[in-house]
């Protein structure tokens, strides 16, 4: 049997605190620290605890070459070898060993940097909930545990020095511009015109024009900017309240401008899902359509593969997507959302994703304002 190491592995040296309850009774310190070796390996998704001698095997069995397990049991042990092939940090070429090698293929498929990622898969979150964790604490408690946050801005030049800028004119983007606030009380009965939804979806994510940059190699041309021109981001779309539509999960095809039906639902279905998408943020559940913004990672690595900008760049291409989304909207005369506190890893379920090829990056909405004012908005105040 031949083995080798997953392709992308970081190992943390982990803290972590308890409260030692035998030294607390003896009138000694109460708190205890203990260490241990986590092995971050982003083709497992999960973290592995690892002990100083599988550590050893694993800083020294390359990613690159194929070698007789034999041999390194010969070096670092039987046991400590099967553990490594267990856990799926080591790689066979058995038939048992399939699942592992095959995740890590696939990660090396995508040419991602290892660090993107690491920080990727080891970000996600599944059935996280508003109330675990402090995930969501207000203003007030954050004061209280923090104390008060640095200043909103600075100024770098204090000395009389700074150019005073001409106020600006108004000019056609203010009126939407000045409109445009997140919106956390929509309508739970307004359903969405499919007028209204079409346009939103054709102009936020839809495509404005096919370009063959090479031989077989398309670019499309959207309203939103994008790294390299590859539009990477996939918006697929939960219907809850759209005329004409079947509640349910879809794609957005955006050449074709068509939605794509994934799954059908009843309106409960969709309302549960939405409060479980976004990590129970119930402000964000009535909006009757949302939308989630995915990155398709070879797209844009097939490009810049391993490298070091990549990972921010699917980033910032899904933000400048949201607020295109954003603007539409409020033209529109809707509040829009986005919230990056997702559980990737329920929607990646519900759309029957690979987080390995497919990043759900955020996710948004929009829908009419109830009018009430249950939770926050920040409207522009004149
Ligand atoms: C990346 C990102 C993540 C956000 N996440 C959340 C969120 O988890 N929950 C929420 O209620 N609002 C979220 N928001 C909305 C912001 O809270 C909102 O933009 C901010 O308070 C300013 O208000 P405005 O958009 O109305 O101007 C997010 C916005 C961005 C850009």
């Amino acid at each position: 049997m031949l083995v080798r190491r997953c392709a992308v592995l970081f190992v943390e040296p982990r803290e972590d605190l308890d409260v030692d309850w035998a030294a607390l009774f003896a009138g000694q310190g109460a708190i205890a620290a203990t260490m241990q070796w986590v092995a971050l390996a982003p083709h497992l998704g999960e973290e592995v605890v690892v002990d100083a001698g599988e550590l050893a095997a694993l800083g020294a069995i390359g990613h690159t070459l194929w070698q007789e397990r034999t041999a390194c049991e010969a070096r670092f042990g039987a046991d400590i070898i099967a553990r490594l092939l267990q856990a799926g940090l080591l790689l066979s070429d058995a038939t048992e060993g399939a699942v592992p090698r095959e995740r890590d293929e696939t990660l090396r498929a995508q040419h991602w940097r290892p660090l993107s990622a690491a920080i990727h898969m080891f970000s996600r979150w599944g059935d996280m909930r508003v109330d675990k964790g402090m995930q969501f604490p207000s203003f007030e408690e954050l004061v209280d545990n923090y104390g008060t946050p640095p200043g909103p801005t600075v100024t770098r030049r204090d000395d009389g020095q700074s150019i005073a800028l001409p106020q600006p004119e108004r000019a056609r983007l203010d009126e939407t511009l000045y409109q445009r606030y997140t919106g956390r009380n929509f309508d739970p009965a307004a359903v969405l015109p499919l007028a209204t939804a079409s346009r939103l979806l054709q102009r936020a994510f839809g495509s404005q024009g096919e370009r063959e940059m090479a031989p077989d190699a398309y670019v499309l041309k959207k309203l939103s900017p994008s790294a390299g021109g590859l539009h990477p981001t996939e918006v697929y779309i939960l219907a809850q309240r759209i005329e004409g539509l079947a509640p349910g999960l879809y794609h957005y095809q955006p050449v074709r401008h068509a939605l794509e039906p994934l799954a059908a639902m009843t309106g409960a279905e969709t309302a549960a899902l939405a409060l479980r998408m976004v990590a129970d943020q119930d402000w964000f559940v009535p909006a009757p359509m949302l939308v989630i913004l995915v990155a398709r990672v070879e797209r844009n690595f097939w490009k810049y593969r391993n490298h070091a900008k990549a990972y921010r760049a699917l980033l910032l291409d899904a933000g400048h997507l949201s607020q295109t989304f954003y603007l539409l909207a409020t033209e529109a005369g809707m509040p829009a959302f986005v919230t990056a506190a997702v559980n990737e890893i329920d929607i990646e379920r519900a759309l029957g994703l690979d987080p390995l090829k497919d990043m759900v990056v955020a996710v948004g909405g929009c829908g009419l304002a109830s009018g009430a004012q249950e939770t926050v908005e920040m409207r522009y105040q004149p």
